[in-house]
């Protein structure tokens, strides 16, 4: 196990003192980082202590110290997985061979934009945060979402560190241009749509990290199986924190569902506008929050068919997420069977990289439906929660722009258009929603929309006190 040495002004366990250059490089790149912080990240609660957890180790039995922390005074640091001792190339055409300490020349751009494109969701889901704070439905809720948010800065530090380690004066510009970018700028956007869609109410904030921190799940688990062994090393330990993101999203949306039943219970009734009133989200509802984060992020996983993650595969830069579960590696005689619009088509395996990806990726989605779909039976009710297929509202491959009903049929335009209205949120959707969106700070206390958690963080109970505003 790596140690952390936290005497350091960047605390990390990849020996930065031993390397007078990058420690003066990363040094001087802290402060952007701290000043970046202080305008982009959440706004007005520097002064709150927040009980956050904070990785001290990557030790698996316990990596994370948990305390009342003010977030511009977070320790965020450079932590790698250990070293997996003479690991090898787990896929492509260098499979078998050993994985490399430095960037093999002929890759190195590529591996650059891989890192810089990851890097750059990271800061990006902050800033789209930014406002939440101040219509929290409890104290719970927001603590919870500031870990999220400082997790998000230290994985901007993983990325970072790797640009200014492996990518030299092109490294540093890239790490500048992480922090210029901002979400949903005109001039200068986030480098991913989904991440400079405004998230600017709790439900949104829920639907986006059960399905859009979950891509990003699925990304560090395909970079986790680098050849670049330092990328690999840095995603594995990303992936532990992001675990915690899922579970605000999973745990926040089956609160809400719960809260509704009651609320369905109470009054005898599903009629949507009753549960409104009651200040309540009706079923429908979520399911057009469901469909619009879901389409939205699949998106980020590319086209159906990618000569770039063809050959990034076979170059062994990016596997597919646990490459360990499959039995070909190699894949230059498979081929994969793709639903198109003009047809099915058989498609080289290599080829289609995205769409398996996008696939395991939706049937990760599903263990949260089945979960709150069984709380809805329970309840007696009829309702299912379901994810959109996966052509509907696609902006990116051959789906793109086509009529296509959440179940994946192909309808005509102008029905498409006159129903795209109840299948996603509508501007008076957005409106109510908004509306229930006032900030509860009571220690214990829940918004009107939203059942408490079953628990409170790290053992505390839920009317704990978890951020101390000032
Ligand atoms: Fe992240
Ligand atoms: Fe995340």
């Amino acid at each position: 196990m790596s140690g952390i040495n936290y005497s350091d002004k960047i605390p990390n366990n990849v020996n930065l003192v031993s390397d007078r250059t990058l420690q003066r490089a990363l040094e001087h790149w802290q402060p952007h980082f701290l000043q970046w912080w202080h305008e982009m990240g959440p706004s007005d609660f520097e002064a709150s202590d927040v009980y956050l957890r904070t990785a001290v180790s990557v030790d698996a039995q316990g990596w994370a110290q948990y305390g009342a922390v003010k977030m511009p005074d977070y320790r965020w640091g450079i932590f790698l997985a250990d070293q997996v001792p003479d690991r090898k190339i787990g896929f492509g055409d260098q499979m078998g061979q050993p994985v490399w300490q430095q960037i093999p020349g002929e890759y190195r751009s590529t591996l650059r934009r891989l890192i810089v494109t990851q890097g750059d969701t990271e800061p990006a889901s902050v800033e789209q945060q930014r406002l939440l704070g101040h219509t929290c439905p409890s104290l719970y809720d927001l603590r919870n979402l500031f870990q999220v948010n400082v997790e998000e800065g230290r994985h901007l530090w993983a990325m970072v560190y790797l640009l200014h380690a492996y990518f030299g004066r092109d490294g540093r510009e890239e790490a500048e241009e992480l922090l210029a970018r901002h979400s949903g700028d005109a001039d200068k956007p986030r480098i991913l749509t989904t991440f400079n869609e405004p998230v600017t109410d709790w439900l949104s904030f829920f639907c986006f990290t059960y399905f859009t921190d979950r891509d990003g799940k699925y990304q560090l688990k395909s970079l986790a199986e680098s050849a670049f062994d330092p990328l690999s090393r840095t995603c594995r330990f990303m992936l532990t924190e992001e675990a915690h993101h899922m579970f605000v999203g999973e745990t926040g949306i089956g609160r809400v569902v719960k809260r509704t039943l009651e609320v369905m219970k109470e009054l005898g009734t599903d009629d949507p506008a009753k549960i409104r009133a009651q200040g309540a989200v009706d079923l429908p509802l979520l399911q057009k929050y469901l469909n619009f984060w879901c389409s939205s992020s699949l998106d980020l996983f590319g086209s159906e068919i990618s000569s770039n993650s063809a050959a990034n595969f076979a170059h062994g830069l990016k596997g597919r997420p646990d490459e360990s579960q499959y039995e070909d590696h190699v894949l230059r005689n498979a081929s994969f069977h793709l639903r198109m619009p003009e047809g099915d088509q058989d498609v080289p395996m290599l080829n289609a990289l995205n769409e398996i990806m996008r696939e395991s990726y939706l049937k990760d989605c599903e263990i949260g439906l089945k979960r709150w779909n069984r709380a809805i039976e329970r309840a007696g009710s009829s309702f299912r929660l379901t994810l959109p297929a996966p052509q509907f509202r696609r902006s990116i491959g051959a789906w793109t722009g086509l009529p296509v009903d959440p179940t994946g049929k192909l309808i005509d335009k102008n029905v498409f258009e006159n129903q795209l209205a109840s299948w996603i949120p509508s501007e008076a959707d957005k409106a109510f929603v908004r509306s229930l969106m006032h900030k509860v700070i009571e220690p214990g206390k829940m918004a009107s929309w939203v059942a408490p958690p079953e628990r409170g963080i790290n053992n505390l109970p839920v009317e704990y006190e978890y951020v101390k505003l000032h």
